[in-house]
């Protein structure tokens, strides 16, 4: 693992950026896995900013609640579409269906978008409890997409994304975690001390389905972009 430490957040998120400035600039970009959260809100607003052009490149996004329409404000199709795609329009953006009950349908459907659309660059962000995407621990890291049930501790951090605790979902739909090794190269960006530990554990640890991101250690091109506070535990 490649481990870049910047003062700040914002240091970081500039770091986080010129990698996929680099990968654009030469063409490795045409498949770009994003995450959702208030990690890499920093790396997309400089992605916003800047002059690339993404409207010959495909996404595909880590995850989605089960029963928002992608209308909905609290979707996190809404949400790439607030903090990312309207300024810069992706030739097509891929979620998995979260408006669709029908998890074998949704899972599979989305398994097969992403073997038709293998990843260059991956972007994650980690849960307190070492989660990427929504795989919570004790996740198989042999996992594709599936339909998960969030944690206690998952749904009482995102209520702060909605009016009350009750309105966030209770599941959602997730790449698994082989469909995230699957791709070519990995940036998780981790702030804030409440990462540290995770980090630590991601880094150092035994790799444990106990830490679903320690399995990293296990792909040949991950960078961990940190600042200060994340990395305070290495
Ligand atoms: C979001 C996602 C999650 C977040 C993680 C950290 O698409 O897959 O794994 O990356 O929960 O969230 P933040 O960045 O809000 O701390």
């Amino acid at each position: 693992m490649k481990i870049i430490t910047e003062k700040t957040a914002t240091a970081a998120s500039a770091r986080a950026f010129a990698i996929v400035n680099e990968l654009a600039q030469h063409d490795q970009l045409k498949v770009m896995g994003l995450a959702t959260g208030s990690t890499p809100l920093g790396l997309y607003k400089l992605i916003r900013e800047s002059d690339l052009d993404f409207s010959h490149s495909t996404s595909v996004n880590l995850d989605e609640y089960v029963g928002l329409q992608p209308t909905d404000p609290q979707s996190y199709h809404y949400f790439m579409q607030e903090h990312l795609f309207s300024a810069k329009p992706f030739k097509e953006s891929f979620f998995p269906d979260g408006a669709n009950p029908d998890a074998a349908a949704v899972t599979k459907e989305y398994d097969q978008v992403l073997a038709q659309h293998p990843i260059d660059l991956q972007v994650l962000g980690i849960g307190q409890n070492g989660h990427i995407g929504f795989n919570e621990p004790g996740t198989s890291f042999d996992s594709h997409t599936h339909r998960v049930a969030l944690t206690e501790s998952t749904i009482a951090a995102n209520a702060r994304f909605f009016d009350n605790p009750d309105q966030v979902p209770r599941y959602a739909y997730t790449m698994g975690i082989a469909s995230i090794m699957a791709a070519k190269r990995i940036i998780l960006l981790a702030f804030g001390e409440e990462k540290a530990a995770a980090i630590q554990q991601t880094v150092n640890g035994p790799v444990t389905p106990a830490v679903p991101a320690s399995i990293l250690q296990r792909h040949p091109d991950v960078t961990l972009v940190l600042d200060e506070e994340a990395a305070s535990q290495l």
